[in-house]
């Protein structure tokens, strides 16, 4: 193990490098005009997972291709198989004016790598190819069989992989997944999150006037949409951050005494998160802290809201339509399918009858939870613990990650999430980063990892 943990520690600037190289693909998923960005990247990836000395190949979807690699044919075929996912896909970067160099152009400050997709998530699961990498490059015996699962598509619901593990059921069957794609509380907690918030997406707009009027001639007379929308939505939250819908709160799972009382050992302070996140006052539902609010807690939330003239200067219109890109984080219990249906019943009944409601669904997931004191999630924590010299923590976090639960329908088995993030990385926000010692403690930790998972009694 000494000549693995030595070989990353002389090879780090060379993998920075490489980082670099994979960052400068502008590998935006949600946009169409980067298609052939997304298949150049998928290419990159396949070629450097070779060059490592993987068995890799780039396989095309629907959508945008997975690239999946595997350490060679072992003879035994006795060892443990784990399978690592990540994405390659990233947010799109605006607003550009807010970045303080160019999100496709990596640049090195200090300890940090700046660029859109560095945390989230190549920089992550880079980490665990070049750990990889330390054992073939070293000769040194992998204790267990590994496949890469990289897919183009998380950050647009993961629709593709999951009929792909589907289809590839035989191929991808593991023992377990592991993914780096969460966070850790600070570089001096290293974490294991054991719950993931759910997420259902949809769009609705309103519909007005056949085309944008003249205010002055026709204002006054007939609703306007963008105020129609902005009443219907400020109806579906209370004072006490309460999501206003009836039947909304009706499945989910209470936290128990154990889990707030975890909650009160993080780190971070909710003085310290609200200078993080830059607002002046915090907000969230009565009753819960901060850190409960947003992991354990589910939303509804409006990410984007367009309606009317956006350009510079004033223009006297009646917008003809008005809309709302809308997600509800969820959590364990609920169900997507049924709080998609019991928001759209809602939003019709309160709809006025002078605009025409459309409303448009996307994607959805449930919400993930599994036991930390699996004999796995045990083997996790010791390699976090040995990788970081620190004691890990137990994190339940609000993001998402849609296709960890078709893991467990398709293939059976449990994912342990195990993030490599700062919550000032500015994941899907400006000036996206990554830690550069959480990139080679994650590197450690994944070499750590395989000795330790592949080790435990319900193995030969
Ligand atoms: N890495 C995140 C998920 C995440 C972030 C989990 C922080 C826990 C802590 C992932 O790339 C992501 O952003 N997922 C999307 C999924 C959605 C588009 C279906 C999300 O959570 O918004
Ligand atoms: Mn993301």
């Amino acid at each position: 193990m000494q000549i693995v943990l030595d070989y990353l520690k002389r090879n780090q600037a060379r993998f920075v490098a490489e980082l670099c190289a994979f960052l400068r693909f502008p590998s935006v998923s949600a946009q169409p005009q980067h298609k052939t960005d997304m298949l150049a990247c998928a290419e990159w990836l396949a070629e450097h997972c070779r060059h490592i000395g993987l068995d890799a190949r780039v396989c095309p979807t629907n959508g945008h291709p997975i690239v999946l690699a595997k350490t060679p044919r072992s003879k035994s075929s006795l060892k443990p198989r784990f399978m690592v996912y990540g994405h390659y896909d990233v947010q799109p970067p605006d607003p550009l004016d807010k970045w303080t160099s160019p999100p496709f152009a990596p640049r090195i400050q200090g300890r940090s790598i700046f660029a859109r997709g560095t945390t989230d998530n190549k920089g992550q699961h880079f980490a665990h190819l070049k750990a990889v990498e330390a054992y073939l490059k070293t000769g040194t015996p992998l204790p267990c069989d590994l496949t890469f699962v990289i897919e183009g598509e998380e950050e647009v619901g993961s629709a593709n992989l999951a009929k792909f593990l589907k289809s590839h059921r035989r191929e991808l069957l593991c023992d377990a997944v592991v993914v780096s794609d969460t966070g850790m509380p600070d570089a001096d907690h290293p974490a294991l999150t054991y719950s993931l918030r759910g997420i259902i997406a949809f769009e609705i707009t309103m519909h007005g006037p056949s085309r944008d009027l003249h205010s002055g001639i026709f204002g006054g007379a007939l609703d306007n949409p963008a105020m129609a929308l902005s009443q219907l939505l400020a109806k579906l939250r209370d004072k006490n951050g309460r999501v206003a819908i009836p039947g909304f709160y009706d499945d989910v799972a209470p936290l128990s005494a154990y889990e707030r009382k975890q909650f009160k050992r993080l780190p971070i302070t909710p003085a310290e998160l609200q200078k993080l996140i830059g607002v002046k006052k915090l907000f969230g539902e009565r009753g819960f802290t901060p850190f409960e609010q947003r992991s354990a807690r589910p939303t509804f939330e409006i990410n984007g809201l367009t309606s009317g003239y956006q350009g510079a200067g004033s223009k006297t219109i009646v917008p003809a339509w008005a809309r709302a890109k809308i997600t509800c984080r969820l959590v364990p219990n609920q169900r997507p399918a049924r709080i998609r249906k019991i928001v759209c019943d809602h939003l019709k009944k309160i709809c006025p009858q002078t605009v025409r409601l459309e409303i448009e669904a996307g994607h959805g997931a449930e919400a993930y939870l599994v036991s930390p004191k699996s004999p796995q999630a045990q083997a996790a924590l010791r390699a976090l613990r040995e990788a970081f010299h620190r004691e890990p923590v137990l994190l339940r976090e609000g993001g998402s990650i849609p296709i960890v639960n078709d893991f467990k329908k398709v293939l059976g088995v449990d994912t342990l999430l195990l993030g490599l993030g700062l919550p000032e990385d500015n994941a899907h926000s400006p000036n996206e980063k990554f830690d550069l010692d959480c990139f080679e403690n994650g590197q450690r930790m994944s070499a750590l990892l395989w000795r330790e998972l592949s080790n435990q009694p319900d193995f030969p």
